[in-house]
């Protein structure tokens, strides 16, 4: 059961016993004045909102619940059990009595003696005073037929769940995880961050030092059990100046109104690891691709497109990382399987989101990881999905395009929404056999609609990301690029496992408009006339791998 709860409410961090290692000597002989208190109110107050109380403590399960073994004797001293009547499982007013004589302030303590003596069995001995409602619900006469008893089962949303933590540059870090969306919107968790040196033969103890941490949620209120967080960590120097190597800890609390937290360690650096200049220019690649989560069926040929078009379209200084959370099958890893070899992608297997539910196979977390993770691995990182397909429209390379936006921090994308169903009869061509950009020739030219936009940042600006653009970056962002770069947007097409051409037409004219279930079309071919262009690239990049 400990396991069980710990498993869950620790995130897979820390682990173990958590009610007393937690809390730190002083905070103890808080707890322990508190309990004093709490009995002592015991006796003035109403039995029920002294059930309230006992239960507030319940509900938030980390520190009060189920205790190990390990942190058992500090735990039972809160309790006042000794008795071990059935009588005293009942919060009687007896047994607050406690405090108000030294006798009985004896039996209050004594289940700590309780535990050599083995007078008591170890599971009353082992209980914290939050359990109290659990007795009460097993009670077998209720002193008030009317007092109603709410037994908690199972765990809720954990405090918090890191995905990664990573150094942001000399001295400030970020923590990239999930948090209870609850407890965020409702209650008042924060967190603080702590370097631990590592001991050296000239420092045997080193102080550790603290820092504010501040959070950010940049999911714009889409997330759902859990909402995702970035906690920024930035210490006034560098706490690894010396190269010693050290520990960064998160210290979550539940709350602003008890001191209670979780101390999750979050990264190690190894002595000698730090190396100042990976965190300025120039950076190991140009163009860093971050993809959001791939999930469901993932067409392996529109894959195929879609990688051999934006590797030669960011260069051979660029990288892309994939998010696999279930969409990487067997004949989609097939295709990738060579660019991954030739060193430009990177599948990140992130199936494990799935137990944590929140914005669409938690894009919003794994964009913020790769943001962090990658910051400064290249001059810009790009944000959009695997059915779009970036486009200079102007015919300037990439380079003169993001010279001319060299000065923003962040630009978005405007989109050329493409049919994916509506394809020209050309009995000249075998239009089963063209890639999808190559056929799919009708740009919806409807403008009645928001449509949405992608994005490009250079990352060592950017504190937390969002999926279409970032609203916490230090410096300007501008939207006004639709003549510089643009997307194309064969939405869906990347679901469709089949032939995606489902309606043909003649061609039309250049510039004339076709309607098609109601919606104006115009044929453009600028993909279309870049295909042979990519079949080659790829060839030559990768080989004849593809049939
Ligand atoms: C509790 O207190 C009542 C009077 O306040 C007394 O009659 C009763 O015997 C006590 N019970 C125990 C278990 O001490
Ligand atoms: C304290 O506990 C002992 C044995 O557990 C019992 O004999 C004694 O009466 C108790 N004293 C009070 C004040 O409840
Ligand atoms: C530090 O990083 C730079 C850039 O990657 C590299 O060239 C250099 O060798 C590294 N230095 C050490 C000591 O590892
Ligand atoms: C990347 O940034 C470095 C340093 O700011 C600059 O010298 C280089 O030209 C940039 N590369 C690209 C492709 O923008
Ligand atoms: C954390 O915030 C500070 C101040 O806003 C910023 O300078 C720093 O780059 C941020 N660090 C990370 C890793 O985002
Ligand atoms: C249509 O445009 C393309 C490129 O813009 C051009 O190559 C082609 O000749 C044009 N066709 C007609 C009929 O104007």
């Amino acid at each position: 059961m400990k396991h069980h709860n710990a498993r869950k409410d620790a995130g897979g961090g820390g682990g173990g016993a958590f009610a007393v290692p937690c809390v730190d000597i002083k905070l103890f002989v808080a707890s322990l004045a508190f309990i004093t208190l709490f009995i002592a109110l015991w006796q003035l107050q109403p039995y029920g909102s002294l059930l309230a109380a006992a239960r507030q403590s319940a509900s938030a399960p980390p520190c009060s619940l189920p205790l190990s073994t390990t942190s058992a004797a500090a735990a039972t001293s809160h309790l006042p059990s000794s008795n071990s009547t059935p009588r005293d499982t009942e919060p009687t007013k007896n047994a607050s009595g406690a405090t108000a004589t030294p006798a009985a302030a004896a039996n209050a303590t004594s289940p700590v003696k309780a535990t050599t003596k083995k007078t008591t069995p170890a599971v009353t001995s082992t209980t914290a005073a939050a359990t109290l409602p659990v007795r009460l619900a097993r009670e077998s006469r209720p002193s008030d037929p009317n007092k109603r008893v709410l037994r908690p089962y199972g765990t809720a949303a954990a405090l918090f769940v890191q995905m990664g933590a990573y150094r942001g540059g000399p001295r400030t870090f970020a923590i990239v995880g999930l948090a209870s969306k609850p407890t965020h919107v409702f209650g008042t968790p924060y967190y603080k961050c702590e370097w631990l040196p590592n001991p050296t033969p000239t420092t045997p103890a080193p102080a550790a030092i603290r820092t504010k941490a501040y959070k950010i949620l940049p999911d714009w209120g889409y997330g759902r059990v859990y909402t995702t967080v970035v906690v920024n960590c930035t210490f006034p120097t560098n706490p690894n100046s010396a190269n010693t190597g050290g520990k960064l800890l998160l210290h979550a609390y539940h709350s602003t109104t008890s001191r209670r937290y979780e101390r999750i360690p979050a990264l190690e650096e190894l002595p000698g690891s730090y190396n100042h200049s990976l965190y300025s220019p120039p950076y190991q690649y140009d163009y860093l691709y971050c993809g959001s989560s791939l999930y469901g069926d993932l067409s392996a040929a529109r894959m195929r497109e879609w990688v051999a078009y934006h590797a030669r379209f960011f260069g051979p200084r660029s990288h892309f990382v994939l998010h696999d959370a279930g969409g990487v099958s067997a004949e989609v890893r097939a295709v990738l399987e060579p660019w991954v070899k030739a060193g430009r992608i990177t599948v990140q297997d992130i199936r494990a989101q799935a137990e944590f539910d929140s914005y669409y196979y938690n894009q919003f977390l794994v964009v913020n990881d790769c943001l962090h993770r990658y910051r400064h691995a290249a001059n810009w990182t790009f944000f959009f999905d695997v059915d779009e397909y970036l486009y200079l429209p102007g015919g300037r390379t990439l380079e003169q395009v993001l010279g001319k936006l060299q000065g923003f921090t962040q630009f978005t994308i405007d989109q050329n929404p493409m049919s994916t169903k509506l394809c020209v009869k050309d009995p000249k061509n075998d239009y089963s056999r063209e890639w999808g950009f190559e056929k799919f020739v009708f740009r919806n030219t409807f403008t009645g609609v928001r449509r949405d936009r992608k994005y490009a940042i250079q990352a060592r600006n950017a504190y937390a990301t969002g999926v279409h653009m970032s609203q916490n970056v230090h410096g300007r962002s501008t939207h006004k690029t639709e003549t510089l770069i643009r997307y194309y947007h064969y939405h869906n097409s990347i679901n469709v496992m089949g032939e995606p051409c489902q309606h043909f037409v003649r061609r039309p004219a250049n510039g004339s408009r076709i309607k098609f279930d109601g919606v104006p079309y115009v044929y453009d071919d600028n993909m279309r006339r870049l295909a042979d262009k990519i079949k080659l690239f790829e060839k030559e990049t990768i080989g004849s791998v593809h049939s």
